[in-house]
């Protein structure tokens, strides 16, 4: 599928599919698109009035033309409230119109939308993400695909000329996204931390960025125990990423982000119980493949800020080598750690790459991990956790979010819950009590930092999607990429 920008008013615009956005307020027909009914042989006032059409927003109506007329079906979507449009509204009306020409089988779309804030740019974008990501289906794995074909071969954004540079920018995002959705998606005999480096390393060689693989001799050098004891009973060997991106002149900035990477979650000898969701654990690597797939966007945007891309890739397995309940590991910072549960292994993993991230000496990190069940507890499965102990960047974050539509709220670091994770043998346990356990889970990544602005992304929710939901399909959403990239463009 093509984007394409025209500057024919809907009037003149002759493909197979016309899209119009309505406001909720003004569903009767303005002077223009009364014009174009009377086209039409008056579709769109009987349609209107049959489906008694609200234009709330992203609901669609559709009908098919008889008139002597290029176009043959018309698409009619609803954009809520004026006062109340944002770029989501955009993205998810376009999404709710892609949805539509694809089941009416459409070959080419005319799309009408009303400009955001006056922003032409940023109203295309949204518009060409929205599309792009609600087509995307991942066929991969089926032997006979029932939508190979997608029959969609232009959009024309109407209104829109000019904006070439916007739909570059959506296009670059959006291969991002769709690396993030096929690396979470794809399971966990796919994807191993061999497949994490090699990705990395496939970006690297395609966009020129310089990429460092450690082994496990390597960890062990830097004395990374914390990773490396959950690693320990894996048969793949774990993989530590360093990706790095350079601008040209000298960088404005330098910030990191750091991906959980654990490309399956068996919970170790506290191995997942019935209903604990293990085969879905595959899922366990999303903010590596979040990591990544800014990383594969950032190379393309190509930004005048350095960014490293890290993540610990490993397996959280079970055999005669896993690490024991009660095992005392030592992280690269020196801390020691008693690992009364083998299941909360992010936070080892992240440990030992949030040491590393610290000594780069950046001015920002941020590392996203499908960290806990108890964060899906609190926000429900559409909405990220942030913690951080650093105002502005959270609010930098929480910016980024809000312009890329990912749902993301600020949750508190209370110092006070750390006394759950004291340990009367090392330096502190590894999980607290049940209750706040995505605090808890904040406050030990933190005794790993401690130099950097940090902020932590707990993703275990937003992550994916059961059913298809705006411009996600069902499965892997992708989610964190578009917040990553907004907030190094913004830096
Ligand atoms: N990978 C899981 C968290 C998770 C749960 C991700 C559901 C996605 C969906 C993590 O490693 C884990 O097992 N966390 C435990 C922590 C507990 C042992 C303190 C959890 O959330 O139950
Ligand atoms: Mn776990
Ligand atoms: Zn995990």
């Amino acid at each position: 599928m093509k984007i394409q920008l025209s500057n024919k008013p809907v009037l003149e615009w002759g493909g197979d599919s016309l899209a119009i956005g309505l406001f909720e307020d003004a569903v009767e027909l303005t002077d223009q698109l009364a014009q174009l009914d009377d086209q039409l042989g008056g579709v769109l006032k009987e349609l209107i009035a049959e489906e008694e059409f609200k234009a709330k927003a992203h609901s669609t109506i559709f009908t098919r033309v008889s008139a002597n007329s290029p176009i043959r079906k018309v698409i009619l979507v609803g954009l809520g409230k004026p006062e109340a449009l944002n770029l989501e509204t955009l993205r998810l009306a376009a999404a709710a119109v892609a949805r539509v020409a694809k089941k009416q089988k459409s070959k080419s779309l005319g799309l009408s939308l009303p400009l955001w804030n006056n922003q032409p740019a940023a109203t295309a974008q949204a518009m060409a993400e929205g599309l792009q990501l609600a087509l995307y289906k991942d066929i991969r794995f089926k032997s006979e695909p029932e939508d190979k074909e997608i029959k969609l071969a232009t959009v024309d954004l109407l209104g829109l000329s000019g904006q070439e540079a916007a739909i570059t920018l959506a296009n670059q995002i959006v291969s991002g996204v769709i690396l993030a959705r096929e690396l979470v998606a794809a399971p966990a005999n796919e994807v191993t931390p061999i497949t994490l480096a090699e990705t990395a390393q496939a970006i690297a060689t395609e966009h020129g960025l310089e990429v460092q693989i450690l082994e496990r001799e390597d960890c062990e050098k830097l004395g990374m125990g914390a990773f490396l004891g959950v690693a320990k009973a894996s048969d793949l060997p774990p993989k530590f990423i360093h990706l790095t991106y350079k601008p040209k002149g000298t960088a404005k900035r330098k910030l990191a982000i750091i991906g959980k990477g654990l490309t399956f979650d068996s919970g170790g000898l506290n191995i997942k119980g019935a209903g604990s969701g293990i085969e879905t654990m595959k899922i366990d690597m999303g903010g590596a493949g979040a990591t990544l797939g800014a990383a594969k966007a950032i190379a393309q945007i190509k930004p005048d800020v350095e960014v490293h891309f890290i993540s610990a890739a490993t397996e959280n397995m079970i055999s005669g080598h896993a690490m024991h309940p009660g095992d005392i590991l030592t992280a690269s910072n020196g801390k020691t750690i008693e690992v009364n549960n083998t299941d909360a292994e992010g936070r080892l993993t992240l440990a030992d790459a949030l040491v590393y991230a610290d000594k780069l000496k950046v001015d920002g990190v941020v590392d996203l991990a499908t960290l806990t069940g108890a964060c899906v507890v609190a926000l429900g499965e559409d909405i990220a956790g942030l913690y951080s102990p650093d105002d502005a960047l959270a609010a930098q974050l929480q910016q980024a979010a809000e312009t890329a539509g990912e749902k993301l709220w600020r949750m508190p670091m209370e110092e006070k819950y750390f006394e759950g994770l004291k340990s009367e043998i090392a330096d502190m346990k590894n999980t607290g009590p049940r209750s706040g356990g995505s605090i808890t889970a904040a406050l030990f990544l933190k005794q790993f930092v401690k130099e950097t602005p940090w902020a932590h992304l707990d993703i275990a929710g937003p992550v994916w999607t059961d059913k298809e939901k705006g411009y996600n399909s069902s499965g892997a959403t992708g989610y964190g990429v578009r917040t990553l990239v907004n907030w190094v463009l913004a830096s």
